[in-house]
Protein backbone atom coordinates (compact mmCIF):
# COMPACT_ATOMS: atom_id res chain seq x y z
CA UNK A 1 0.00 0.00 0.00
CA UNK A 2 1.47 3.67 -0.73
CA UNK A 3 2.08 5.86 1.77
CA UNK A 4 0.59 8.76 2.89
CA UNK A 5 2.15 12.33 2.00
CA UNK A 6 1.88 14.75 4.30
CA UNK A 7 3.09 18.42 3.36
CA UNK A 8 4.75 20.61 6.01
CA UNK A 9 5.21 24.47 5.28
CA UNK A 10 7.86 25.74 7.77
CA UNK A 11 9.42 22.38 8.03
CA UNK A 12 13.04 23.12 9.17
CA UNK A 13 11.53 25.28 11.73
CA UNK A 14 11.00 23.98 15.51
CA UNK A 15 8.25 22.23 15.91
CA UNK A 16 7.88 21.24 12.37
CA UNK A 17 11.03 19.59 12.18
CA UNK A 18 9.69 17.51 15.29
CA UNK A 19 6.84 16.74 13.48
CA UNK A 20 8.43 15.82 10.17
CA UNK A 21 10.01 13.42 12.31
CA UNK A 22 7.12 12.13 14.37
CA UNK A 23 5.28 11.56 10.57
CA UNK A 24 7.67 9.60 9.24
CA UNK A 25 8.32 7.18 12.26
CA UNK A 26 4.15 6.41 12.28
CA UNK A 27 4.12 5.93 8.65
CA UNK A 28 3.68 8.56 6.46
CA UNK A 29 5.61 10.31 3.36
CA UNK A 30 6.59 13.85 4.18
CA UNK A 31 7.69 16.99 1.68
CA UNK A 32 8.78 19.54 3.45
CA UNK A 33 8.76 23.43 2.25
CA UNK A 34 10.51 26.31 3.93
CA UNK A 35 12.26 29.65 3.33
CA UNK A 36 14.86 28.95 5.83
CA UNK A 37 13.28 33.08 6.92
CA UNK A 38 13.73 31.46 10.85
CA UNK A 39 15.63 28.22 10.30
CA UNK A 40 18.56 26.26 8.60
CA UNK A 41 19.37 23.72 6.14
CA UNK A 42 20.79 21.96 9.34
CA UNK A 43 17.62 20.70 10.79
CA UNK A 44 16.73 19.09 7.77
CA UNK A 45 19.61 17.25 7.95
CA UNK A 46 19.37 17.01 12.14
CA UNK A 47 15.64 14.89 10.63
CA UNK A 48 17.43 12.75 8.36
CA UNK A 49 20.28 11.80 10.88
CA UNK A 50 17.39 10.54 13.39
CA UNK A 51 15.55 9.38 10.56
CA UNK A 52 18.47 7.41 9.12
CA UNK A 53 16.97 8.28 5.79
CA UNK A 54 16.22 11.18 3.08
CA UNK A 55 13.46 13.62 3.46
CA UNK A 56 11.88 15.88 1.02
CA UNK A 57 13.13 19.07 0.88
CA UNK A 58 12.05 22.54 -1.37
CA UNK A 59 13.41 25.58 -0.32
CA UNK A 60 9.56 27.53 -1.38
CA UNK A 61 8.50 30.63 0.50
CA UNK A 62 4.64 30.11 0.83
CA UNK A 63 4.07 33.90 -0.24
CA UNK A 64 5.62 32.80 -3.66
CA UNK A 65 2.28 31.47 -5.06
CA UNK A 66 3.74 30.14 -8.32
CA UNK A 67 6.49 28.41 -6.76
CA UNK A 68 3.92 26.98 -4.12
CA UNK A 69 1.81 26.17 -7.19
CA UNK A 70 4.77 23.82 -8.62
CA UNK A 71 4.62 22.21 -5.45
CA UNK A 72 1.18 21.35 -5.94
CA UNK A 73 1.74 20.51 -9.35
CA UNK A 74 5.03 17.89 -8.68
CA UNK A 75 3.98 15.70 -5.45
CA UNK A 76 0.51 14.16 -4.22
CA UNK A 77 -0.51 14.87 -0.92
CA UNK A 78 -3.85 15.33 0.67
CA UNK A 79 -2.88 16.56 4.01
CA UNK A 80 -0.78 19.85 4.72
CA UNK A 81 0.35 21.07 7.87
CA UNK A 82 0.96 24.93 7.79
CA UNK A 83 3.26 25.99 10.18
CA UNK A 84 5.26 28.72 8.09
CA UNK A 85 4.78 32.18 9.73
CA UNK A 86 6.69 34.81 11.69
CA UNK A 87 6.40 34.26 15.59
CA UNK A 88 8.00 36.68 17.85
CA UNK A 89 5.24 38.68 19.50
CA UNK A 90 7.26 41.85 20.51
CA UNK A 91 8.57 42.29 16.92
CA UNK A 92 4.79 42.13 15.57
CA UNK A 93 3.85 45.02 17.59
CA UNK A 94 6.73 47.06 15.84
CA UNK A 95 6.58 45.53 12.22
CA UNK A 96 2.77 44.71 12.12
CA UNK A 97 2.74 44.55 8.06
CA UNK A 98 5.49 42.35 7.90
CA UNK A 99 2.95 40.14 10.03
CA UNK A 100 0.23 40.16 8.42
CA UNK A 101 2.12 40.00 5.21
CA UNK A 102 3.60 36.95 5.82
CA UNK A 103 1.30 34.66 8.39
CA UNK A 104 -1.49 36.02 6.14
CA UNK A 105 -0.86 36.03 2.32
CA UNK A 106 1.34 32.62 2.90
CA UNK A 107 -1.74 30.81 4.64
CA UNK A 108 -4.33 32.11 2.09
CA UNK A 109 -2.13 30.65 -0.53
CA UNK A 110 -1.83 27.54 1.22
CA UNK A 111 -5.72 27.47 0.89
CA UNK A 112 -5.96 28.50 -2.47
CA UNK A 113 -4.01 25.72 -3.99
CA UNK A 114 -5.50 22.95 -1.59
CA UNK A 115 -8.84 24.36 -3.01
CA UNK A 116 -7.01 24.37 -6.77
CA UNK A 117 -5.68 21.39 -6.57
CA UNK A 118 -8.69 19.18 -4.43
CA UNK A 119 -6.26 18.98 -1.84
CA UNK A 120 -8.79 17.93 1.32
CA UNK A 121 -7.10 18.36 5.08
CA UNK A 122 -5.19 21.38 6.58
CA UNK A 123 -3.85 21.39 9.65
CA UNK A 124 -2.95 24.86 10.93
CA UNK A 125 -0.72 25.89 13.61
CA UNK A 126 -2.73 28.40 15.97
CA UNK A 127 -2.21 29.00 19.44
CA UNK A 128 -3.17 29.73 23.45
CA UNK A 129 -2.73 33.77 22.45
CA UNK A 130 -5.77 33.41 21.35
CA UNK A 131 -7.86 32.98 24.76
CA UNK A 132 -5.83 36.10 25.61
CA UNK A 133 -6.78 36.49 29.57
CA UNK A 134 -9.35 34.15 29.95
CA UNK A 135 -12.28 34.88 32.59
CA UNK A 136 -12.20 30.77 33.67
CA UNK A 137 -9.51 28.77 33.93
CA UNK A 138 -7.98 26.19 32.05
CA UNK A 139 -9.40 27.40 29.08
CA UNK A 140 -11.42 24.79 26.93
CA UNK A 141 -12.48 25.36 22.99
CA UNK A 142 -15.49 26.58 23.87
CA UNK A 143 -13.53 29.66 26.12
CA UNK A 144 -14.16 32.77 24.11
CA UNK A 145 -11.16 34.52 22.59
CA UNK A 146 -10.38 37.81 23.52
CA UNK A 147 -9.71 40.57 21.29
CA UNK A 148 -5.74 40.37 20.35
CA UNK A 149 -3.48 42.56 21.89
CA UNK A 150 -0.41 41.59 19.23
CA UNK A 151 -0.21 41.16 15.44
CA UNK A 152 0.90 38.18 15.67
CA UNK A 153 -1.88 37.18 17.83
CA UNK A 154 -4.43 38.95 15.64
CA UNK A 155 -3.10 36.82 12.49
CA UNK A 156 -4.02 33.55 14.65
CA UNK A 157 -7.10 34.85 15.10
CA UNK A 158 -7.60 35.98 11.49
CA UNK A 159 -6.64 32.67 9.94
CA UNK A 160 -8.63 31.03 12.15
CA UNK A 161 -11.44 32.53 10.78
CA UNK A 162 -10.96 32.22 7.43
CA UNK A 163 -9.94 28.73 7.64
CA UNK A 164 -13.71 28.32 9.59
CA UNK A 165 -15.05 30.29 6.32
CA UNK A 166 -12.80 28.16 3.36
CA UNK A 167 -14.32 24.85 5.66
CA UNK A 168 -17.57 25.75 5.68
CA UNK A 169 -17.62 27.17 1.79
CA UNK A 170 -15.72 24.17 0.11
CA UNK A 171 -17.21 21.36 -0.05
CA UNK A 172 -14.05 19.23 -0.40
CA UNK A 173 -11.69 21.48 2.30
CA UNK A 174 -11.38 20.19 6.13
CA UNK A 175 -9.67 21.64 8.21
CA UNK A 176 -8.41 21.45 11.92
CA UNK A 177 -6.60 23.85 14.16
CA UNK A 178 -4.31 23.33 16.82
CA UNK A 179 -3.83 25.90 19.92
CA UNK A 180 -0.20 25.36 20.98
CA UNK A 181 -0.03 26.35 24.74
CA UNK A 182 3.90 26.65 25.37
CA UNK A 183 6.22 24.40 23.15
CA UNK A 184 9.92 23.66 25.32
CA UNK A 185 11.88 21.19 24.48
CA UNK A 186 13.87 19.40 21.89
CA UNK A 187 14.18 15.36 20.43
CA UNK A 188 16.05 13.29 23.33
CA UNK A 189 18.42 12.68 20.30
CA UNK A 190 19.87 16.45 20.70
CA UNK A 191 19.62 16.49 17.04
CA UNK A 192 16.92 19.13 16.15
CA UNK A 193 15.68 21.78 18.90
CA UNK A 194 14.48 25.67 18.59
CA UNK A 195 17.21 28.01 17.24
CA UNK A 196 16.10 31.51 18.39
CA UNK A 197 17.67 34.11 16.44
CA UNK A 198 19.02 37.06 18.72
CA UNK A 199 18.12 37.54 22.35
CA UNK A 200 15.36 34.61 22.79
CA UNK A 201 12.16 36.50 24.06
CA UNK A 202 10.71 32.99 24.96
CA UNK A 203 11.31 31.99 28.53
CA UNK A 204 13.28 28.38 28.02
CA UNK A 205 15.55 29.41 25.20
CA UNK A 206 16.38 32.37 27.57
CA UNK A 207 17.42 29.61 30.30
CA UNK A 208 19.58 27.14 28.99
CA UNK A 209 21.54 30.30 27.11
CA UNK A 210 21.28 31.42 30.73
CA UNK A 211 23.25 27.81 32.23
CA UNK A 212 25.21 28.23 28.65
CA UNK A 213 26.97 31.78 29.81
CA UNK A 214 25.53 33.20 26.97
CA UNK A 215 23.31 35.67 28.89
CA UNK A 216 24.93 36.36 32.39
CA UNK A 217 21.40 36.52 34.31
CA UNK A 218 17.72 35.62 33.70
CA UNK A 219 14.67 38.50 34.21
CA UNK A 220 12.01 37.08 36.04
CA UNK A 221 8.94 39.08 35.01
CA UNK A 222 7.17 40.07 37.75
CA UNK A 223 6.65 37.66 41.15
CA UNK A 224 3.58 40.03 42.31
CA UNK A 225 0.82 38.07 40.39
CA UNK A 226 -2.48 36.48 41.71
CA UNK A 227 -0.91 33.10 41.95
CA UNK A 228 0.74 30.25 44.50
CA UNK A 229 4.18 31.71 43.96
CA UNK A 230 3.51 35.40 42.26
CA UNK A 231 4.87 34.68 38.95
CA UNK A 232 3.16 33.61 36.18
CA UNK A 233 1.68 30.49 35.43
CA UNK A 234 1.90 28.44 31.66
CA UNK A 235 1.30 25.31 30.23
CA UNK A 236 4.33 23.83 29.06
CA UNK A 237 4.30 21.28 26.02
CA UNK A 238 7.17 19.15 25.00
CA UNK A 239 7.49 19.05 22.07
CA UNK A 240 8.30 16.11 20.97
CA UNK A 241 4.27 15.70 22.56
CA UNK A 242 3.53 17.98 20.30
CA UNK A 243 4.78 16.48 17.17
CA UNK A 244 2.79 13.52 18.41
CA UNK A 245 -0.74 15.99 18.63
CA UNK A 246 0.01 16.56 14.84
CA UNK A 247 -0.11 12.47 13.62
CA UNK A 248 -3.35 12.24 15.72
CA UNK A 249 -4.93 14.99 13.66
CA UNK A 250 -3.60 13.80 10.51
CA UNK A 251 -4.86 10.03 11.14
CA UNK A 252 -8.07 11.29 11.88
CA UNK A 253 -8.36 13.62 8.45
CA UNK A 254 -6.96 11.09 6.78
CA UNK A 255 -8.85 8.41 7.73
CA UNK A 256 -12.36 10.58 7.40
CA UNK A 257 -13.14 10.64 11.08
CA UNK A 258 -14.03 14.39 11.43
CA UNK A 259 -17.21 15.30 12.93
CA UNK A 260 -17.08 18.56 11.63
CA UNK A 261 -15.68 20.01 8.20
CA UNK A 262 -13.23 22.22 11.12
CA UNK A 263 -12.64 21.57 14.78
CA UNK A 264 -10.20 22.86 17.02
CA UNK A 265 -8.04 21.37 19.45
CA UNK A 266 -5.95 23.05 22.69
CA UNK A 267 -2.62 21.41 22.81
CA UNK A 268 -1.06 21.23 25.84
CA UNK A 269 -0.47 18.87 29.46
CA UNK A 270 -3.48 20.73 31.67
CA UNK A 271 -1.00 21.40 34.73
CA UNK A 272 -0.04 25.03 34.92
CA UNK A 273 3.79 25.88 35.64
CA UNK A 274 4.76 28.89 37.40
CA UNK A 275 8.02 30.40 36.16
CA UNK A 276 10.07 30.07 39.38
CA UNK A 277 8.82 25.95 39.08
CA UNK A 278 10.55 25.57 36.29
CA UNK A 279 13.55 27.66 37.27
CA UNK A 280 13.86 25.15 40.38
CA UNK A 281 12.87 22.15 38.32
CA UNK A 282 15.67 23.25 35.57
CA UNK A 283 18.59 23.45 37.95
CA UNK A 284 17.47 20.13 39.60
CA UNK A 285 17.39 18.05 36.68
CA UNK A 286 20.54 19.61 35.35
CA UNK A 287 22.16 20.16 38.12
CA UNK A 288 22.52 23.42 37.52
CA UNK A 289 22.34 27.20 39.33
CA UNK A 290 21.15 29.59 37.25
CA UNK A 291 21.33 33.28 38.13
CA UNK A 292 18.49 34.98 37.87
CA UNK A 293 16.60 38.84 39.23
CA UNK A 294 12.93 39.81 40.00
CA UNK A 295 11.99 42.47 38.02
CA UNK A 296 8.94 44.17 36.67
CA UNK A 297 6.31 42.88 35.18
CA UNK A 298 6.29 42.53 31.06
CA UNK A 299 3.84 44.62 29.73
CA UNK A 300 1.25 41.85 27.70
CA UNK A 301 1.83 38.99 30.08
CA UNK A 302 -1.60 37.01 31.53
CA UNK A 303 -0.98 36.05 35.05
CA UNK A 304 -1.99 32.21 34.34
CA UNK A 305 -3.01 30.38 31.36
CA UNK A 306 -3.57 26.63 31.26
CA UNK A 307 -5.13 24.19 29.22
CA UNK A 308 -8.32 21.63 29.44
CA UNK A 309 -7.45 18.87 27.19
CA UNK A 310 -10.24 16.61 27.43
CA UNK A 311 -10.93 17.00 24.04
CA UNK A 312 -8.12 15.89 22.04
CA UNK A 313 -7.54 13.37 24.61
CA UNK A 314 -10.77 11.52 23.82
CA UNK A 315 -10.82 12.82 20.54
CA UNK A 316 -7.76 12.66 18.55
CA UNK A 317 -6.67 9.61 21.47
CA UNK A 318 -3.62 12.15 22.60
CA UNK A 319 -1.84 12.72 25.95
CA UNK A 320 0.91 14.60 26.84
CA UNK A 321 3.39 11.97 28.26
CA UNK A 322 7.02 13.41 28.67
CA UNK A 323 7.41 14.09 32.13
CA UNK A 324 8.60 18.21 32.63
CA UNK A 325 11.75 16.49 34.26
CA UNK A 326 12.82 14.87 30.77
CA UNK A 327 11.62 17.81 29.00
CA UNK A 328 14.19 20.51 30.82
CA UNK A 329 17.14 17.59 30.16
CA UNK A 330 16.48 17.59 26.59
CA UNK A 331 16.63 21.15 26.35
CA UNK A 332 19.70 21.60 28.26
CA UNK A 333 21.27 19.18 26.08
CA UNK A 334 20.49 20.17 22.73
CA UNK A 335 21.47 23.68 23.61
CA UNK A 336 25.18 21.96 24.81
CA UNK A 337 24.62 20.25 21.35
CA UNK A 338 24.23 23.74 19.70
CA UNK A 339 27.25 25.53 21.82
CA UNK A 340 29.44 22.42 21.19
CA UNK A 341 29.64 22.15 24.74
CA UNK A 342 30.20 18.54 26.33
P1 LIG B 1 9.81 28.48 13.67
O1 LIG B 1 10.13 29.91 13.34
O2 LIG B 1 10.89 27.66 14.25
O3 LIG B 1 9.25 27.73 12.37
C1 LIG B 1 8.54 28.39 11.36
C2 LIG B 1 9.22 28.02 10.05
O4 LIG B 1 8.50 28.65 8.99
C3 LIG B 1 10.66 28.50 9.96
O5 LIG B 1 11.48 27.42 9.56
C4 LIG B 1 10.63 29.60 8.91
O6 LIG B 1 11.83 29.65 8.17
C5 LIG B 1 9.44 29.18 8.07
N1 LIG B 1 8.77 30.25 7.36
C6 LIG B 1 8.31 31.44 7.84
N2 LIG B 1 7.73 32.13 6.86
C7 LIG B 1 7.81 31.39 5.73
C8 LIG B 1 7.38 31.55 4.38
N3 LIG B 1 6.78 32.67 3.96
N4 LIG B 1 7.64 30.56 3.50
C9 LIG B 1 8.26 29.42 3.88
N5 LIG B 1 8.69 29.21 5.13
C10 LIG B 1 8.46 30.18 6.05
O7 LIG B 1 8.53 28.51 14.61
P2 LIG B 1 7.84 27.32 15.41
O8 LIG B 1 8.03 27.60 16.85
O9 LIG B 1 8.24 26.02 14.85
O10 LIG B 1 6.33 27.64 15.09
C11 LIG B 1 5.63 26.95 14.07
C12 LIG B 1 4.21 27.47 14.01
O11 LIG B 1 3.59 27.29 15.28
C13 LIG B 1 4.09 28.95 13.69
O12 LIG B 1 2.96 29.15 12.89
C14 LIG B 1 3.88 29.58 15.05
O13 LIG B 1 3.18 30.79 14.97
C15 LIG B 1 3.05 28.52 15.73
N6 LIG B 1 3.13 28.54 17.19
C16 LIG B 1 4.35 28.52 17.80
C17 LIG B 1 4.43 28.58 19.18
C18 LIG B 1 5.76 28.61 19.89
O14 LIG B 1 5.82 29.06 21.02
N7 LIG B 1 6.84 28.12 19.28
C19 LIG B 1 3.25 28.62 19.94
C20 LIG B 1 2.02 28.63 19.29
C21 LIG B 1 1.98 28.59 17.89
C1 LIG C 1 6.53 32.41 29.55
C2 LIG C 1 6.57 32.95 30.97
C3 LIG C 1 6.92 35.33 31.09
C4 LIG C 1 10.96 35.29 29.45
C5 LIG C 1 4.53 33.34 23.99
C6 LIG C 1 3.59 33.95 22.98
C7 LIG C 1 2.51 32.99 22.64
C8 LIG C 1 3.08 31.65 22.19
C9 LIG C 1 4.07 31.11 23.17
C10 LIG C 1 3.23 31.66 19.80
C11 LIG C 1 5.83 34.28 31.12
C12 LIG C 1 8.07 34.58 31.70
C13 LIG C 1 9.72 34.92 29.92
C14 LIG C 1 11.92 35.79 30.38
C15 LIG C 1 10.31 35.51 32.14
N1 LIG C 1 3.77 31.76 20.96
N2 LIG C 1 9.41 35.03 31.23
N3 LIG C 1 11.55 35.88 31.68
O1 LIG C 1 4.51 34.87 26.77
O2 LIG C 1 3.49 32.69 27.60
O3 LIG C 1 3.80 33.06 25.18
O4 LIG C 1 5.06 32.13 23.45
O5 LIG C 1 2.09 31.54 19.52
O6 LIG C 1 1.77 33.58 21.63
O7 LIG C 1 3.05 35.15 23.55
O8 LIG C 1 5.77 32.68 26.57
O9 LIG C 1 8.08 31.95 26.94
O10 LIG C 1 7.63 34.40 26.47
O11 LIG C 1 6.93 33.42 28.64
O12 LIG C 1 10.04 35.62 33.33
O13 LIG C 1 13.04 36.17 30.01
O14 LIG C 1 7.93 33.25 31.29
O15 LIG C 1 6.62 36.47 31.85
O16 LIG C 1 5.23 34.26 32.38
P1 LIG C 1 4.34 33.42 26.62
P2 LIG C 1 7.19 33.12 27.09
Amino acid sequence: MNKETVLISGGAGYIGSHTAVALVEAGFDVVIIDNLSNSERGAIDGVERILGQKVAFELVDTCDKDALRGVFERHQFNTVIHFAAYKAVGESMDEPLKYYQNNLVSFMNIVEMMHDFNRPNILFSSSATVYGEADTLPVTEQTPRQPATSPYGNTKQIAEDILHDCCRAYAGLYGIALRYFNPIGAHPSALIGELPRGVPNNLLPFVTQTAAGIRECLSVFGDDYDTPDGTCLRDYIDVVDLAKAHVAAVRRMTAGKMAEKYEIFNVGTGRPVSVLELISRFEAVNDIKLPYKIVARRPGDVPAVWADTSLANEVLGWKAERSLDDTLRSAWAWEKHIRHMS
